[in-house]
């Protein structure tokens, strides 16, 4: 076998054989294939796709790349929770401290960015202290402790994924369901909770542009789960917009802080609670009842009671507790420049793919893998879909270090504005549950 033959056989839209996937991908993660020839074939898959039967070996393929993990130590129901990615998505930081107050085990391993999209890891590094990476001893301590901790995805979970993933974060090889769902799913099913929460994206600023594509996304990783033993549900949310007001890893913290407070955003402390309440129903923690498991997630909100799980994970995991009460400790950025409106109307759209590279160009994702990330650049939006403006009115501001790519980032958030005459219907945000 050799690797030319198989991106040949995938760019010609042929399915490939289990053998055919397993010798480039373990080949790529031993080394023996070379970057450049596995983003030919994943360049190939994004644009000719992969069958049902091609997507479950490869998830399994990926997932035995490396180590699982037995979380049997654990007391409890363990639940996970995963986005697609999103742009302004902070809801794991807010939602596993409301589970985790409620009662259900938190044994989380975040990724980074990928793409225009941020990663929990990157935020959680914004914390000063924060540490995102653990001995698995104190990872499982730390949850019997404190019922939570989050930690970076390590080396030894699924490194093919690993690879992969840095791979298309820079090569635009992101948006393909395949790849998708066994990134995902590799890491999920190695990762050792018993059910799993997934919340699916759709829209500009997802990679599934189309309710439809993010269904089919959902549907397959739900049914990849489940024929691997595990409870899922997957929430299908819109991401044509920003989610909340923020992008930008310390600002994206703040905005978390804020809606652990019980402020915040209306979009993001919505979809934070629906997403813990899910989790508290596969955790077990209310009889299979939905609705008593958004009362207990609002009122675990609501009693400051998510915040305080918030302050002892931060606390356990190195960080500075006291960014609760002063998010000056988070920094600030050097450089601030401010979007203006040049026209009366209403924003009849804000492309979130667009503010997500604005934010990626002005600092805040990475261009190339060994790129460092500006922590505290990124977007406040003042003005977001269905906002009545005046000429000259502020839209938002782009924030981080770099005066130059400050300047970049302000000139893209411009074009993620469009402003008209008529106040536009503003899209679920919550578009379906598959359980
Ligand atoms: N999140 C992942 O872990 N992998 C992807 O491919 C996309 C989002």
């Amino acid at each position: 076998m050799n690797a030319v033959d198989v991106i040949n056989k995938k760019r010609r839209g042929e399915a490939l054989s289990t053998e055919e996937i397993e010798y480039m991908v373990m080949g790529f993660t031993n080394g023996v294939i070379l970057d450049y020839q596995m983003s030919a074939l994943l360049m190939a898959i994004c644009l000719q796709g992969m069958t049902k039967e091609e997507t479950v070996q490869l998830t399994r393929i990926m997932r035995d790349s490396g180590e699982t993990v037995d979380l049997s130590e654990i007391r409890g129901i363990k639940v996970d929770k995963h986005s697609t990615g999103g742009v302004g998505d902070k809801t794991t930081l807010i939602v596993a401290p409301i589970a985790a107050a409620c009662g259900v085990p938190i044994a989380k391993m975040s990724g980074r960015g990928l793409g225009f999209t941020g990663g929990t890891v990157d935020k959680m590094e914004s914390i000063p202290g924060f540490v995102t990476s653990m001995e698995r001893d104190a990872f499982i301590r730390s949850v019997n402790e404190i019922g939570i901790a989050v930690i970076g995805q390590t080396g030894h979970i699924a490194p093919a994924d690993k690879k992969m993933y840095a791979l298309r974060d820079v090569t635009g090889t992101t948006e393909s369901i395949s790849l998708i769902t066994s990134s995902i799913m590799s890491k999920k099913l190695a990762a050792g909770a018993d059910a799993i929460v997934l919340d699916v994206k759709c829209g500009s600023g997802a990679f599934m542009k189309t309710y439809e594509d993010a269904r089919e996304l959902a549907a397959w990783m739900v049914d990849i789960g489940r024929g691997n033993g595990k409870s899922m549900t997957a929430v299908i949310s819109d991401m044509e917009q920003p989610l909340g007001n923020v992008v930008g890893n310390a600002l994206e913290v703040r905005e978390a802080i804020d809606v652990l407070s019980g402020g915040g955003p209306k979009d993001i402390r919505a979809l934070s609670l629906r997403l813990a309440a899910e989790m508290i129903l596969l955790g077990g923690r209310s009889g299979g009842d939905r609705a008593k498991a958004e009362a207990i997630a609002l009122e675990a909100l609501d009693s400051g009671a998510a915040l305080e799980k918030f302050r002892q994970f931060v606390t356990n995991q190195g960080g500075d507790p006291r960014i609760t009460v002063d998010q000056s400790l988070l920094g600030e950025a050097g450089f601030a420049v401010e979007v203006r409106a040049a026209a009366d109307g209403y924003v009849t759209a804000l492309d979130a793919m667009q503010v997500g590279l604005a934010s990626q160009h002005a600092g805040a994702g990475r261009e190339k893998k060994e790129d460092d990330i500006d922590m505290s650049a990124g977007i406040i939006l003042a003005k977001k879909t269905g906002d009545e403006v005046r000429a000259g009115d502020l839209l938002c501001t782009v924030y981080g270090n770099n005066e130059a790519k400050v300047k970049t980032g302000a000139e893209e958030a411009h074009k993620a504005y469009s402003i008209g005459p008529d106040k536009p219907e503003q899209p679920a945000l919550i578009k379906e549950i598959i359980d």
